[in-house]
């Protein structure tokens, strides 16, 4: 699973065989340069999720509920889901939480809408939690497999985790039917996730422990850019290739 914001991505990941696309709100950061992932709207979710749909034809397509979008009720996540599947066209949304969002999954199955549920570290939190830090050590261990346990019990088909010790991780899947998904939850998990501007390197800055780089493509199109300046400026681009005669 990686995440997706644009058409084009979805397109080459969808090629590549990557069975899930994840229409994540940390398009908050990579796409809008937002601080956090709480101030993004259904409506631009709506906007990132046409434009991956329209990319993928084989993969799951599954988009986050934003921040405020699906706390208040279930009913309110309810809406909210269904203005990503009809107005999106996403298959499945993912929301952040535990067993307190048992009711609201219960109403979206009830509803005809696949749950991912999204357990550990959850950024929407970030300021309840404290910043970013790995949950689920210790005694917690035992409330991340609970709250697995009940979001499963509540019809969710998958339940992602982020930043737990892997033993932590293991129990989980241990006491799961349904697949587990980790971002910073160690191997031991049905599959995986990633932000794809971590993946291929375009971000600046340092990047998280659990971020594998598989390309730098900060460097690439960095250096493409300085080339095309370059071009123009000594007169190499366009060049008679480029250029339109007059028949
Ligand atoms: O928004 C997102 O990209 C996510 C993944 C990192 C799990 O929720
Ligand atoms: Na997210």
């Amino acid at each position: 699973m990686l995440t997706a914001y644009d058409t084009m991505m979805a397109g080459i990941f969808d090629a590549a065989g990557i069975e899930v696309l994840l229409v994540g709100d940390s398009a908050a950061n990579t796409v809008m340069g937002y601080s956090s992932t709480l101030p993004i709207t259904m409506d631009e979710m709506i906007v990132f999720s046409k434009a991956v749909v329209s990319g993928a034809q084989h993969a799951l397509v599954v988009c986050d509920l934003p921040f405020g979008s699906y706390e208040v009720s279930p009913e309110q996540a309810v809406s909210s889901a269904v203005r990503l599947m009809k107005e999106g066209g996403v298959h499945a949304v993912k929301l952040e939480g535990g067993q307190f969002f048992v009711p609201h999954v219960r109403a979206l199955v009830a509803a005809g809408v696949p749950v991912m549920a999204h357990i550990g570290f959850t950024p929407q939190s970030e300021h309840a939690l404290g910043g970013y830090r790995v949950q689920g050590r210790g005694d917690a261990a035992a409330v991340l497999v609970a709250d697995a346990q009940a979001l499963e019990a509540a019809g969710a088909f998958a339940v992602l985790m982020e930043m737990i010790p892997t033993g932590t991780a293991r129990q989980v899947d241990e006491a799961l039917r349904v697949p587990t998904v980790g971002i910073g939850a160690g191997a031991a998990t049905t599959g995986q996730v990633l932000v794809w501007q971590d993946m291929l390197g375009l971000g600046s800055g340092k990047s998280a422990r659990f971020v594998k780089k598989y390309a730098d493509l900060r460097s690439v199109v960095s250096g493409a850019a300085t080339a095309y300046r370059e071009d123009v400026l000594a007169g190499t681009f366009p060049a008679a290739e480029h250029e339109f005669g007059d028949r």
